[in-house]
């Protein structure tokens, strides 16, 4: 392929992705937006494997690692759980760190890639090798530790060292040093003890940022590494002099970063106090993630049938999906509930935080997935003003998201984030299997609460019950 018509195919596949990237930002479009997305990328990978940077000798390679790689992921695709959807995308996230990383060596390393560079050229060139990999390594290292902490093989409490922020600053002024002393370097070999010194703790940094970040803050660390990663690939863009790896990089970084700031303003968190770690930790130690929490009061249990009275009586309903309805499956029968009750003519509509679940939009993909109707599905803003004047509300596998302690309690490590204020309704029915906490690993005051039931048991088999109840 001429090295004209692939700048053509390289500028449709960069119009693609922004069409793409338009396309997602809307339910009802997300699909075209998929679409676009997938054709642009393929365009982009056929336009380089067969463009002009990519000699015949080369070829086999490349065609090998694609079908290797290209098996991998399919594989995992296809398998993995939608519950391990965040820690897939973890891992994928320290694939473009670690590539990032290699590039930079390789590119540095490789006569032939610096050849033709001289004076400032030679020193932009330095530069971006040597930004590139520290980009690399802290999204690699951040990644790795953000993978352990969602699937649960890392502890999700915050790791505090003494002195944190002065760890990170003389960190960094290591980087900035051996900065110098790189681009001063004559050679390669007197060029690779800084590259490798600033590796290492930019390898440091990035595992001792995530570390200290709090479990309920882990969304804004999965948007924010997100946004790394197309820096990542920005940096590999710009050593490897690959336009379209630039702009794409570029419009996944920055989109991240928007992502990351719609996280923080949802959380009610400061995006540089989460990045630099440990927010709410000033309260007393919570148990683990997960764990079960110590019971502050009594709570009302109510049954399948009971459920199904109160839905049966009910005018206007809520339903507040979380992380247990993905874990259970429940979406395809909470959507056939909402059916039978919106036939009846009961107003039944969705409440969505933004943090539900453990990735941004994972309930919406959820509920989309089971053909709920988009213009039943509301915001936590758009709704929260209603639960006052709602009949029941319905809380499938979620508890961190409508916890009042976030607002009643200072010192609760999730104290500020905004919540669906479900216990103004008459009444709210939590459907859990125990009285385990939730993510950040904190008891819940609202299953105590007077108008409160709890129908304990797995959301799908209960909810199972409740349609048939229903429908008795
Ligand atoms: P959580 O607070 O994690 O609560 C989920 C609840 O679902 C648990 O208390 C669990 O209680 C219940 N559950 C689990 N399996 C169940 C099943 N099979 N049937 C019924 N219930 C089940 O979830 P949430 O309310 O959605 O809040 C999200 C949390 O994750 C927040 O703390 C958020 O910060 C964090 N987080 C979010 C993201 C993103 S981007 N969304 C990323 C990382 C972390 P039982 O064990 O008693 O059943």
């Amino acid at each position: 392929m001429s090295s004209s018509l692939a700048t053509v195919a390289y500028i449709g596949a960069t119009i693609l992705f922004i069409l793409s990237l338009g396309g997602l930002s809307n339910q009802t479009t997300a699909l075209r937006g998929n679409l676009y997305g997938m054709v642009g990328m393929t365009l982009a990978v056929l336009a380089t494997v067969f463009g002009p940077q990519v000699t015949a000798a080369g070829l086999p390679w490349i065609i090998g690692a694609m079908v290797l790689g290209g098996g991998i992921g399919l594989y995992a695709a296809r398998t993995v759980q939608m519950t391990q959807m965040p820690e897939l995308v973890a891992l994928m996230h320290s694939m473009v760190g670690l590539a990032a990383m290699l590039v930079g060596f390789a590119t540095y390393i490789d006569p032939t890639a610096s050849a033709g560079f001289e004076g400032a050229a030679k020193t932009i060139h330095e530069l971006e090798i040597y930004i590139g990999i520290f980009i690399g390594a802290v999204t690699f290292a951040g990644s790795v530790i953000a993978f352990g902490k969602l699937s649960g093989r890392v502890s999700g409490n915050p790791v505090l060292l003494p002195g944190r922020h002065w760890l990170n600053l003389a960190g960094l002024l290591v980087v900035i040093y051996f900065g110098g002393v790189f681009m001063q370097a004559h050679d390669v070999q007197a060029g690779m003890l800084p590259v490798i010194v600033m590796t290492i703790v930019a390898l440091l940094f990035g595992v001792h940022m995530v570390m200290a970040i709090g479990g309920a803050d882990m969304p804004v660390v999965v948007s924010m590494l997100n946004s790394y990663s197309g820096w990542a690939a920005a940096a590999t863009g710009f050593m490897l002099s690959n336009d379209l790896l630039i702009v794409v990089g570029a419009l996944v970084g920055s989109s991240g970063a928007i992502l990351s700031y719609i996280m923080c303003n949802a959380m009610n968190r400061s995006f540089i106090s989460v990045i630099a770690g440990g927010f709410g930790t000033t309260s007393t130690p919570k148990p683990a993630a997960g764990g079960a929490a110590q019971p502050a009061g009594e709570v009302t249990p109510v049954t399948a049938l009971e459920t199904a009275e109160l839905l049966r009586e009910a005018k206007s309903v809520i339903i507040v999906p979380g992380y247990g309805m993905a874990v259970a499956q429940a979406q395809h029968t909470v959507f056939e509930i909402t059916k039978f009750l919106r036939e009846k003519g009961v107003n039944v509509r969705f409440g969505i935080h933004p943090v539900a679940g453990r990735m941004p939009g994972h309930m919406n993909v959820l509920l989309a997935e089971a053909k709920v109707p988009y213009d039943i599905v509301f915001e936590m803003d758009e709704l929260n003003e209603d639960f006052p004047d709602t009949d029941v509300t319905m809380v499938i596998g979620a508890n961190d998201i409508v916890n009042p302690s976030a607002q009643d309690d200072p010192s609760s490590p999730i104290a500020g984030m905004p919540v669906l204020e479900v216990w103004k309704a008459k009444t709210s029915i939590v459907m859990k299997r125990s009285m385990a906490s939730g993510y950040a690993g904190v008891d819940n005051p609202l299953f105590y609460k007077d108008n409160n039931r709890m129908l304990f048991g797995d959301a799908k088999k209960m909810l199972d019950e409740v349609l048939t109840a229903l429908k008795a």
